[in-house]
């Protein structure tokens, strides 16, 4: 599967829903997760962010692995997003902030 990491919270961009053939994105607040029960592993998704928050389950860095869990919890309850919308008006200024994790409503 492929796993939407910290990056995505308060950018969500929303490209990656575009190229989605199986519509497996789900949408929170201010972040949009993958569930992993639904990813056919395509991968069209991952060079599509702008802020490079998509990585496949192989190659998630260190510091993200707790956003496996967060896909697959929050991927069952959030709805589907199938279609592209505008990103929060601020999303350039949260590119690359750390901890975001503290910041992601559920
Ligand atoms: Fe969708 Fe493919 Fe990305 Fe999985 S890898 S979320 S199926 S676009
Ligand atoms: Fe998030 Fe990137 Fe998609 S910011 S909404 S994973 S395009």
């Amino acid at each position: 599967t492929y796993v939407v990491t910290e990056n995505c919270i308060k950018c969500k961009y929303t490209d990656c829903v575009e190229v989605c053939p199986v519509d497996c994105f789900h949408e929170g607040p201010n972040m949009l997760v993958i569930d992993p029960d639904e990813c056919i592993d395509c991968s069209l998704c991952e060079p599509e962010c702008p802020v490079n928050a998509i990585y496949s389950e192989d190659d998630v860095p260190d510091d993200q692995y707790q956003f496996l869990e967060v896909n697959a919890e929050l991927g069952r309850e959030w709805p589907v997003l199938s279609e592209q919308k505008d990103p929060p008006a601020d999303a350039d200024e949260w590119d690359g902030v750390p901890d975001k994790l503290k910041l992601l409503e559920r």
